[in-house]
């Protein structure tokens, strides 16, 4: 039987030659392959109350989407800036090249409320800490933080740890 990580498609030399670039929409596109990987993103929280999911922009969107419908819970997005219309939060981070920003809005989370953030991939984690930094600012409290994807060799799951982040994944890979 394929598992989650069998239908990620890999491309070599995207965007940059000498990266192997990780395509989930192989994963997403599969009927099986896209529930399984909701419903094992979903397998650890069985039980645990969640009051809202957030997803990062973009690919976050599809999985949020998803595990929010099925715990019959809100979506939160934290997007890239300039998309949200109302009054909102900023916090910058690193790229590869240079900077960027994620916008949440500020009254998208209630302090207190117990939120699960969820990505397709984990590389050096300065997307994810950007969102979560935005969420304490909010007083969110983070559950868990939720990707189908790590990259061991960037260090972004223990960057997350070192944070007292809980980080689940559903697959690695090796280098870049
Ligand atoms: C990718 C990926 C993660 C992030 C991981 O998003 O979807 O969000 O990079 O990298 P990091 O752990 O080093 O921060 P990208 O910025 O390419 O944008 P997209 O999801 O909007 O396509
Ligand atoms: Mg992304």
């Amino acid at each position: 039987m394929k598992n989650v990580r069998d239908y990620i498609r890999t491309i070599p030399d995207f965007p940059h030659e000498g990266i192997m670039f990780r395509d989930v929409t192989t994963l997403f596109s599969d009927p099986r392959g896209f529930r399984m990987a909701i419903d094992q993103m979903l397998h650890p929280y069985a039980g645990t109350r969640i009051d809202k999911v957030v997803g990062l922009e973009a690919r976050g969107f599809i999985m949020g989407g998803a595990i929010a419908h099925q715990l019959s819970v809100g979506f939160v997005p934290i997007r890239k800036k300039g998309k949200l219309p109302g009054k909102t939060l900023q916090q910058d981070y690193k790229l590869e090249y240079g900077e960027a920003t994620m916008e949440i809005h500020d009254d998208a989370i209630q302090a207190g409320e117990k939120v699960l953030v969820v990505d397709d991939l984990l590389a050096t984690g300065g997307t994810a800490e950007a969102g979560i930094k935005l969420l304490e600012r909010l007083g969110a409290e983070i559950i868990s933080t939720s990707f189908i994807i790590d990259l061991p060799a960037l260090g972004g799951r223990k960057r997350l740890e070192a944070m007292g982040m809980d980080v689940q994944i559903l697959c690695e890979f090796d280098g870049l």
